[in-house]
């Protein structure tokens, strides 16, 4: 405070000299001077004192031209102001003392879109009116008006540029003259170095007091880089798990396709649907890729098989009452291992063949089965089947029926292509005597096929969700006014959390959902899952 009133004196004498011309040669130096230079780049400490309201603020500012940004702390840094014209905002952190025992560092922000706080104004006419020494520097008196106040300052020079000593800033009055508002500010410290730190705000704060949410643009913006970067890492990481390697082009390609797929994973996964999906092995996949993991076309007319089913709904109704809760024909006994149809549209064979191994297991009790499913895909077009591009699935068991099953080990590997059909040299085909279509749309129905007869084959509605799934009981609003495009077995059924479920078998190997299973949802034929039940009579 007292050194303060020594400057005002110091001052008020320059002022004084200038007026009566004591100082010499002020014009001619004026002539040659346009007002001060001030530095680009500055930290000044100083104290600004009010005049009128008899209160002084201690502050120090960084302020760095080329960073659009400067800083304001007042009280010793009690308060800090982050000045962004590069992002447009004001950054506040205060104290807030919530009761008189806890006080935090609160934090706002808000938008701003001018140029960083300099305390240095820009842009005025100064003239030169007096010049003198202050400790031992020489100095210079500047003045200046615009429309609202009357600014006088005392400057040094340091390398290039004038460093303030003093700044006087006075509002007067339009009309009577009365001097309304007048500032001073000292200033003690200078240094022509600022630190890019000291201006930039640690991540974490600026999360704190959520500066990123101002709007939604810039929440996007927030959160378009955030993802870019960690799905960026997800992306590197995928490929090295899944030993994905791509050339040239496809690297791109691929890895949009990834980054619809993450984004869609994590945003369902968000939703706590009672199901999870992950980035598997078809993440990466096209569209038409995908198509090949499917492949099964609806039965052409609505075929109800050789043999009905024996059962009115009025008795299953009954018949449902004795069933358990829940039951898992994978606990029965020996299904075989979970298999891949590749990129080959031939889920129908594969569910058809599982179907027709498992109830010949279930009649036999404890056999090894492994049927051929390359047997189907090559020799069952003319019934109407194509192979890898699909199959229907009444079409598969009515194939079967006339022309039986060979063993893997005989009929040769699934080659996931279309291959020659060489059923005829085979020495042992497993038969069936027909086959039975469900009662469709009901679950009861579907229960009771299930538990007595063994495993039903489903064609379903295998959404882009589903290639997706990692675990929980699937339900998937998209599969609504969808077809029907794949094929599958149900093996079970049960309830989770009060939602019933069916086991369904997939085969897009074993690492895909839960060891190759999914549990889809039993609730308003979702997927379609009861439009088209079938199984094999043995
Ligand atoms: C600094 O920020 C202001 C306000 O956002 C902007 O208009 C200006 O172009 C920026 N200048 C530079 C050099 O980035
Ligand atoms: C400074 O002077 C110029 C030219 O005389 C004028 O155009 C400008 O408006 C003045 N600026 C201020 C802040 O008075
Ligand atoms: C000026 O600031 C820089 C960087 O903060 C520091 O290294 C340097 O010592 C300071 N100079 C003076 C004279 O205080
Ligand atoms: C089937 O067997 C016959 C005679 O053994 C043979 O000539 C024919 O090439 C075989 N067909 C296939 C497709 O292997």
């Amino acid at each position: 405070m007292l050194l303060l009133n020594c400057v005002l004196l110091v001052v008020v004498l320059f002022r004084k000299c200038a007026n009566t011309g004591l100082i010499l040669s002020i014009k001619d130096l004026s002539k040659t001077l346009e007002g001060p230079k001030w530095p680009n780049e500055y930290y000044l400490k100083g104290e600004i004192e009010d005049i009128f309201n008899a209160g002084s603020e201690p502050f120090e500012i960084w302020y760095k031209e080329n960073l659009n940004r400067s800083r304001v702390d007042v009280y010793d840094g009690s308060v800090k102001k982050f000045y962004w014209a590069d992002r447009e905002k004001l950054i506040t952190f205060y104290p807030k003392t919530e009761d008189l025992e806890t006080i935090e560092i609160a934090c706002d922000y808000e938008p701003r879109n001018k140029l960083p706080y300099n305390i240095l104004p820009a842009d005025l006419n100064w003239t030169l009116t007096g010049s003198g020494t202050y400790n031992g520097l020489d100095t210079l008196v500047w003045e200046a008006k615009d429309k609202k106040y009357h600014y006088t300052t005392v400057t040094r020079k340091e390398d290039d540029f004038d460093v303030p000593i003093r700044l006087d800033k006075t509002k007067y009055e339009v009309g009577t003259g009365m001097s309304t508002d007048h500032s001073n500010i000292i200033f003690f410290d200078y240094n022509s170095t600022v630190e890019e730190a000291t201006l930039d705000v640690e991540s974490e704060k600026l999360e704190e007091c959520g500066f990123y949410y101002s709007t939604i643009e810039e929440k996007l913006q927030h959160l378009k880089s955030y993802i870019s970067h960690d799905v960026e890492v997800a992306f590197t990481r995928y490929k090295s798990h899944h030993k994905k390697t791509y050339n040239g082009n496809e690297h791109e390609m691929r890895e949009e396709i990834f980054q619809n797929n993450w984004r869609r994973v994590q945003s369902q996964n968000n939703k706590n649907m009672g199901y999870k999906l992950e980035l598997n092995k078809f993440a990466d996949w096209t569209d038409e890729e995908l198509a090949s993991l499917r492949g099964a076309l609806p039965s052409k007319v609505n075929d109800p098989g050789t043999h009905p089913f024996p059962h009115t709904l009025e008795e299953l109704d009954r018949l449902v009452e004795e069933l358990p809760g829940e039951y898992d024909l994978r606990l029965e006994g020996d299904l075989p291992p979970i298999k891949n149809q590749l990129a080959c549209g031939s889920c129908w064979a594969f569910a058809t063949t599982l179907t027709v191994e498992a109830a010949i297991i279930k009649k036999l009790g404890g056999v090894q089965l492994d049927l051929s499913e390359q047997s189907l895909v090559d020799c069952a077009w003319s019934y109407g089947a194509l192979g890898c591009n699909g199959g229907f699935v009444d079409v598969a068991f009515k194939y079967v029926t006339d022309h039986g099953i060979p063993t893997e080990t005989e009929y040769g590997r699934y080659l996931h292509e279309d291959g020659f059909c060489h059923i005829n040299n085979m020495t042992v085909t497993h038969h069936i005597r027909g086959f039975t279509q469900v009662t469709p749309h009901s679950v009861n129905a579907l229960k009771y096929a299930v538990y007595t007869y063994g495993s039903v084959e489903v064609s379903i509605h295998a959404s882009a969700d589903m290639t997706l799934y990692s675990s929980g009981v699937f339900y998937d609003m998209a599969c609504e006014g969808e077809l029907l495009n794949h094929a599958v077995a149900v093996v079970g059924y049960g309830s989770r959390d009060g939602e019933p479920y069916w086991i369904v078998r997939n085969s897009w190997g074993e690492t895909w959902g839960e060891d190759g299973y999914i549990l889809m949802s039993a609730k308003d034929n979702n997927c379609l899952l009861l439009d088209n039940p079938y199984y094999p009579v043995v």
